[in-house]
């Protein structure tokens, strides 16, 4: 596996929200973790990013033990988060805020031909790339925080609620990109709301509630469980 979190114990003070959560990602997957508003996800990307430090519990990467490690190594070594929210720079261009997706020496070797790659995905930046990132629309900044994210060369990309608060079209044009990235070698940690847009473009999926893990397995299968549709796809 190449990222994977053994048993995590994890939370805020004397509030735990996470509880012996186990998941892993193999190279080349899309993973989804899926659960309603407040359930833990954030909470799970930020244990894996190095945002915060697990109670208890290993995250491995590679085959190494990166529990310890800073946000910033984590990052050199290939794991990239897309935060909630898009966490953008407003007031600097679009090229500018591609350049602060890049600050690790993983990524400053090959910026420009990483910089070339993201415009090929994106071409749309490319036209924009003068562009003040505020004064852009909701699903372009979207994908220039996923562009942002792909800047650091990732081997991981984790996506939080990439389509929270867009508009159908663009939540498409989203997945969309999910997919092409995966073409791309890109290998994805997903965390959504939106389960059914999420499940079809996904390999496998964990379904978090209230911290724990109640189900997980290949995505198509979980699409056809009756207590999956009722709960999380509303049919
Ligand atoms: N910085 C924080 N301090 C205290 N509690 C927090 C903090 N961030 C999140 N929480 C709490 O942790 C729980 C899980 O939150 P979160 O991981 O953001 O859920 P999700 O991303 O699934 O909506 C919630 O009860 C939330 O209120
Ligand atoms: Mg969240």
């Amino acid at each position: 596996m190449l990222l994977e979190l053994q048993k995590i114990n994890a939370g805020y003070g004397d509030l735990q929200v996470l509880w012996d959560v186990d998941l892993s990602v193999d190279k080349g997957e899309i993973v989804s973790l899926l659960g309603s508003n407040g359930a833990g996800k954030t909470t799970t990307l930020r244990v894996v990013s190095g945002l915060l430090k697990p109670f208890s519990g290993k995250v491995m990467f590679n085959g190494r033990d990166i529990t310890k490690l800073p946000s910033n190594k984590r990052v050199e070594m290939g794991l990239a988060l897309v935060p909630e929210g898009r966490q953008l720079f407003p007031e600097m261009t679009v090229l500018d805020n591609l350049e602060m997706g890049a600050y690790t020496k993983r990524a400053r070797d090959k910026f420009h031909d990483t910089l070339e790659w993201v415009f090929t995905l994106f071409p749309k930046l490319k036209e924009r790339r003068t562009q003040l990132a505020g004064t852009m629309s909701g699903g372009e900044q979207q994908m220039l925080a996923i562009a942002r994210g792909l800047m650091s060369r990732p081997e991981v990309l984790m996506m939080d609620e990439p389509s929270m608060g867009l508009a159908p079209k663009l939540v498409l044009e989203i997945f969309g990109t999910v997919k092409k990235l995966r073409e791309e070698g890109v290998t994805i940690l997903l965390v959504e709301q939106n389960a059914k847009a999420a499940l079809d473009v996904s390999d496998r999926a964990y379904i978090l509630e209230t911290g724990k893990i109640v189900l997980h397995g290949p995505a198509q299968e979980l699409l056809g469980m009756d207590e999956v549709r009722k709960a999380y796809l509303g049919i």
